[in-house]
């Protein structure tokens, strides 16, 4: 018997005739065309993930990225409404349609869904529903998406996009692409978040520190945290941008760390200091700046606490600059840590009243201090006053309102 092999030729197939390859040729052309038309909406999909997740990269406020993000996902969409349910409410969307085609509010939206809402919510993945019968009568047949949008410190977000019920469904690539936007998107909101998280508890941590230096000082309780204050608003007043005001406040609440290598027995003496004394105080500003030059996010802080007992004429310390050379935040530490000086209670005097420590501040200004940022000074502390009276009243409570005592400032505007 003859072993069946495998090798034998293949069947021909039967010839076309022409209309039957005419047919197939439409067939394949029309396939074709729409697999090309499909690859074009992803691509256009692609390029809009794209510009938005960059776009919103370039946004610093958490608020505005949100905002910013929902608004461009519900266009991509061509949704008439995204709202996102989280942290127990649903908020609609400036600038987008919002709820109103549906006469729906943004709860009573998230009444209808909510069994939809906690699915997304627990399984992170978005998903056009099949909604109950009820539940699309009520949204008048609107076509629904739920996008999961993952959120810093708290529960995922879940976005709610509305089509209204004459346009197109949501399809597969609607999905994909909010998913895409909303993961990256998400991603970026929560590392602003964290960041400003960060950044909110190296304050705090700045805030124990400036409070643990103060807290050795028997007579300057709050000083560190008034000059950071008042460094801030004469900041503002020179017209600093935001970022340079964060700076000044932060160099103003640390200034004065390097007091902390400061014996207890100089800070708290009732008395005058001596020469040697004084020279041992003098080290304060240099002990400021090597204690926080390790920590890399305070380098900007350095200057305004290494020279801000410069004088305007050269003569402070520890470097001897003078006018212009001495960094500008360090000048307005130096007017507004005087005038908190002047103005409190130390150990060897009383406090000075406000109109004395204005007539001390203008008395010396171009000599020990810059004149513009002294003016400026007493131009913004003035206003605040008139324009503030209850803030004033509780910040700086300790100002002496009585007639001044014997007129010795001189320690107090050298930094002790
Ligand atoms: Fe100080
Ligand atoms: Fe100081």
């Amino acid at each position: 018997m003859t072993p069946a092999t495998n090798n034998s030729p293949p069947t021909p197939q039967a010839e076309l005739r022409p209309e039957q390859l005419f047919e197939r040729l439409t067939a394949a052309a029309e396939e074709n065309e729409a697999l090309g038309r499909e690859l074009l909406r992803c691509y256009e999909q692609l390029s809009l993930v794209f510009e938005i997740t960059e776009h919103i990269a370039t946004l610093q406020d958490p608020q505005n990225i949100q905002q910013s993000l929902l608004r461009r996902y519900a266009t991509m969409l061509g949704a008439s409404a995204a709202l996102l349910d989280h942290d127990g409410r649903c908020d609609s969307v400036e600038g987008v349609d919002a709820v109103a085609p549906l006469a729906l509010d943004p709860t009573r939206l998230r009444e209808l869904l909510r069994d939809e809402i906690a699915a997304v919510r627990s399984s992170r993945r978005t998903t056009v529903p099949t909604l109950p019968a009820s539940v699309a009568t009520e949204l008048d047949g609107a076509h629904v998406l739920l996008g999961a949008l993952p959120q810093f410190q708290s529960e995922t977000g879940v976005v709610i996009a509305l089509r209204r019920s004459s346009d197109p469904p949501f399809d597969s690539s609607d999905r994909l692409a909010a998913e895409s936007v909303l993961g990256y998107g998400g991603h970026i909101l929560s590392n602003v978040l964290m960041v400003r998280h960060l950044q909110q508890t190296a304050l705090e941590t700045v805030r124990a520190l400036a409070n643990a230096i103060d807290a050795k000082d028997n007579y300057t309780h709050g000083h560190s945290e008034r000059v950071g204050w008042l460094a801030r608003m004469v900041g503002q007043a020179l017209g600093m941008p935001n970022r340079q005001l964060q700076i000044l406040e932060w160099a103003g609440l640390l200034h004065d760390v390097g007091k902390i290598g400061v014996p207890e027995r100089i800070l708290n003496k009732p008395g005058r200091l001596t020469t040697e004394e004084f020279d041992e105080m003098k080290r304060h500003p240099r002990l400021s700046y090597e204690v926080l030059r390790p920590v890399a996010s305070l380098a900007p802080v350095l200057e305004g606490v290494l020279y801000h007992h410069e004088n305007h004429d050269g003569s402070g310390y520890p470097t001897g600059l003078a006018g212009d050379a001495i960094p500008l935040i360090a000048r307005v530490i130096h007017v507004v840590d005087i005038f908190d000086a002047l103005t409190s209670s130390r150990s060897y005097r009383k406090g000075f009243t406000i109109a004395k420590a204005y007539e001390i501040l203008r008395t010396d200004s171009g000599r020990v201090t810059d004149p513009l940022v002294t003016d400026c000074f007493l131009t913004a502390f003035e206003r605040y006053r008139a324009e503030r009276p209850a803030d004033f009243a509780e910040r700086f409570a300790h100002i002496a309102a009585e007639a001044d005592p014997v007129p010795d400032d001189e320690e107090a505007r050298r930094g002790r």
